[in-house]
């Protein structure tokens, strides 16, 4: 049995691979760790957790003695650190604590895994480490920076952060790279296109368009809406990294994506359309609508004021992961935005939790203003 430490365990992404590993990997034990800020909800797993092959802890990735106590009470062997301020407006708003979180919090883990990783020395200096040790890093394509109509992202691509979130997740990615030269750490990065599925946070585009239309409130599209996203189903992320943990090469980069490519505004009116088609063709989810189903319509569209500094195009070229690991994107986005708004309407009591906090400030202060 391998322990996972699998920090941000409580959030969109973080939960959904929890869930993966659990379905597929029963001989994996995991410790999660989180600290439960907005995004994250312990809810979410709770009904993973059963203290002991599924361990949650709550904590900050930052906190030194918190990650120290857990390597010295586990056998963990491999860390996968998805905890992050991942919110895009959110770092304009506050950049200092995607600093603190992105960056330091990384640092930590770095270092508290060598130190609990490492059992001597080489004759170079170099730290010898225990065998079946692996760091994982799940970054993201933004990165890579903005792209104009044409061309793809590859491992190769400059590093060209544009916004205070993507600044801190290159950091995090080259203190990585830091770790694997000057110390031989076995780590690897992962960098993923825009993901969607079940338990997103309704704060990022497509959670946040399924609740408004549920409730007939405008869509707030930013701009012209004609920025570029390459959207991919959560579980092939999941699946991608566990791929890249078991056989990916350590000190490598993989890109993760789609091959999706679609104009935030196709993302509006499709999801528009697909909710007005279930409605109509399974009433039984009528219930969940706080608006007559008339109203479910391009109407709700909203153009806002732009994002500062918003990023024109993402888009992945995968074909690192595909040649090299045999990865491609199982889920077509037209049958997976329909499994994710399915989700939804199942899962209304999940949305009103999630969104019982400070929520309904963070909108004002968002869309209140626009
Ligand atoms: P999320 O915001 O939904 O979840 C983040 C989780 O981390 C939450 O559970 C939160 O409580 C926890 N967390 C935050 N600060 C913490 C701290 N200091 N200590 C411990 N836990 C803390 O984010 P997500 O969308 O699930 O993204 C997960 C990771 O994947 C992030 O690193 C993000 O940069 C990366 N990523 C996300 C996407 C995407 O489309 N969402 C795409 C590519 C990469
Ligand atoms: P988001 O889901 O925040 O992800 P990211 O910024 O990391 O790509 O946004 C996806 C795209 O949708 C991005 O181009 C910004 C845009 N957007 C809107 O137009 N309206 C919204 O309310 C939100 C949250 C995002």
């Amino acid at each position: 049995m391998k322990t996972y430490l699998v920090t941000g365990g409580a959030g969109f992404i973080g939960a959904n691979y929890v869930k993966y590993l659990l379905a597929n990997y029963p001989d994996i034990r995991i410790i999660i760790l989180d600290a439960l800020t907005y995004a994250g909800n312990y809810g979410t797993i709770a009904g993973d957790v059963d203290g002991e092959g599924c361990i949650f802890v709550k904590g900050n990735i930052c906190d030194q003695k918190t990650v120290r106590n857990l390597f010295e009470t586990y056998p963990i062997e491999v860390v996968v650190n998805f905890a992050a301020e991942s919110h895009v407006d959110r770092s304009i708003e506050n950049p200092q604590l995607f600093l603190e979180t992105n960056i330091l919090g990384t640092q930590n883990l770095l270092d508290e895994a060598k130190r609990a990783w490492t059992i001597g020395k080489d004759s170079q200096g170099y730290p010898v480490w225990k065998e079946n040790v692996r760091f994982h890093q799940v970054s993201t394509d933004e990165v890579y920076g903005s792209l104009g109509d044409d061309g793809y992202f590859t491992e190769q691509t400059p590093l060209d952060p544009r916004s205070p979130y993507s600044a801190s997740k290159t950091s995090a990615d080259l203190f990585v790279n830091a770790y694997v030269e000057t110390f031989k750490m076995p780590a690897t990065i992962t960098r993923c296109s825009n993901n969607y599925g079940p338990y997103h946070f309704p704060e990022k585009l497509i959670p946040l368009i399924i609740k408004n239309i549920l409730e007939g409130k405008p869509l707030p599209v930013y701009g012209k809406g004609i920025n570029v996203r390459d959207w991919l189903y959560v579980e092939d992320h999941c699946k991608a990294i566990e791929m890249v943990i078991r056989k990916g090469r350590p000190g490598e980069v993989y890109n993760v994506g789609g091959h999706n490519e679609k104009q935030n505004i196709e993302i509006v009116k499709m999801t528009i359309d697909s909710i007005r088609e279930i409605m109509e063709k399974e009433p039984e989810y009528r219930s969940v609508l706080k608006t007559d189903i008339e109203r479910i319509n391009y109407d709700l569209i909203t153009y806002v004021a732009d994002r500062l500094g918003h990023d024109m195009r993402y888009a992945i070229d995968p074909t690192k992961i595909g040649n090299e690991l045999g990865w491609y994107p199982e889920t077509k986005f037209e049958e997976g935005i329909q499994k994710t708004i399915r989700w939804y309407l199942k899962n209304q009591d999940w949305v009103n939790d999630v969104t019982s906090g400070d929520y309904q400030q963070y909108y004002e202060r968002m869309y209140g203003k626009r």
